[in-house]
């Protein structure tokens, strides 16, 4: 029986989120190549081309100029000097920054999704712990994921080094093992630059990733994150166990979408946030995609370890009535009882075991 032919039953909703659609998000374009059409995903690598940064002009550069004669400001300067001036300019209902969104490195998910292939992994691995050999239960980083971290870690300092690239005034990172390994080796050790904020990023829950039945988007407890890693800040009101994944239904991208514009309502507008401009979140592919499509940029899949910078603005909308608090379904997702048959694109389960909705592995 074809699992993905099943309809999918709405179950009473779990998930309440209060979107904050009085802020307004939009992608500044021109800056970047992502943001071009042209530009490929699937081939395009942010070390070889500065991060994507555009070189080109701004009108910041010219009022720069009498200060800096004896010194050519490098492109990564002048782009900074270029956010500063969107924000001066602009009231305090308008706030731009610079997302750094990275994605994590090759998680052990990750390799046995390539393994077992997409169908099968959705509608029978990616429910169990892990297999005899390898675990993907809240899934740590393979030692490939890690080197594609320390490929960032590399690439941050050259361009702190070669072009005095003002690194991140605030750090998040999704709690899930994955995302805060990922951060740790691409940020921690770095010699940054004079008088830039310290990495000690906050665990933020609403940066994970999409939340599915798969045990690789359950989150270990905060008390292991701490232990993990002692000085950073875990934010507040962050539950001791696992709160939204129950490994039955699954959150949808609207219900996800919501999740992102609260996330991100939270990020800007904060305390001295415009000064506050260059923000990295260590995140995942799903949600760094739902990200994007909340600030209006065009989808682009990145591959693991890669970073992507967007420069976006954010916009008070008082003549907006705020959103009434929406509350977003999950669904259900079927799935097989034992290893399936796979033929093709499509999962299908031995004829002997009908999919089912209920957890495969129950150690909640
Ligand atoms: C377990 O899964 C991994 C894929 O992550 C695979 O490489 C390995 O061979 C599997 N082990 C067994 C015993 O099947
Ligand atoms: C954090 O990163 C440092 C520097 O790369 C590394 O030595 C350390 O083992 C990492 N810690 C964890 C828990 O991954």
């Amino acid at each position: 029986m074809k699992v993905i032919d099943l309809s999918l039953a709405l179950l009473a909703a779990v998930c309440s989120a209060q979107a904050s659609a009085t802020i307004e998000y939009s992608t500044v374009t021109g800056y970047f190549l992502q943001d071009e059409a042209a530009t490929d995903p699937s081939t395009f690598d942010y070390t070889a081309v500065n991060f994507g940064l555009i070189d080109r002009a701004y009108p910041a550069d010219s009022e720069k100029k009498n200060h800096c004669e004896t010194k050519t400001l490098t492109q990564w300067e002048r782009f900074y000097n270029q956010v500063e001036k969107l924000n001066r300019d602009s009231d305090e209902d308008v706030e731009y920054k610079v997302l750094f969104l990275g994605r994590h490195g090759e998680g052990f998910h990750n390799a046995a999704e390539s393994y077992f292939g997409t169908p099968a992994w959705n509608c029978y691995w990616a429910e169990l712990d892990g297999n005899s050999t390898a675990s993907w239960r809240d899934a740590a980083l393979t030692p490939n994921g890690v080197d594609q971290a320390l490929v960032a870690h590399n690439f941050w300092q050259k361009l702190i080094q070669e072009q005095n690239i003002h690194t991140p005034d605030d750090y998040y990172v999704s709690p899930l093992t994955r995302t805060l390994q990922t951060a740790n080796y691409t940020f921690e050790g770095l010699n940054l630059p004079h008088g830039s904020a310290q990495f000690k990023p906050v665990v933020k829950e609403l940066f994970r990733e999409g939340i599915s039945i798969h045990t690789c988007d359950h989150r270990r407890s905060k008390s292991y994150i701490h232990n993990l890693f002692p000085k950073w800040h875990i934010e507040k009101h962050f539950a001791e166990d696992d709160e939204l994944w129950n490994g039955v239904t699954s959150e949808t991208s609207d219900a996800q979408d919501a999740r992102s514009v609260q996330a991100l309502g939270e990020v800007f507008f904060s305390s001295s946030s415009k000064k506050h401009s260059f923000v990295s979140v260590t995140s995942h592919s799903g949600e760094i995609g739902s990200i994007l499509r909340v600030v209006g940029h065009r989808p682009f899949r990145l591959n693991t370890g890669a970073v992507i910078p967007v420069l976006v603005k954010a916009e008070k909308r008082k003549d907006h009535a705020p959103a009434p608090t929406t509350t977003v379904a999950w669904t259900t997702e079927p799935h097989c009882t034992v290893p399936p048959v796979t033929s093709g694109s499509v999962c299908v389960c031995p004829s002997s075991a009908a999919p089912v909705t209920t957890p495969l592995v129950t150690d909640l």
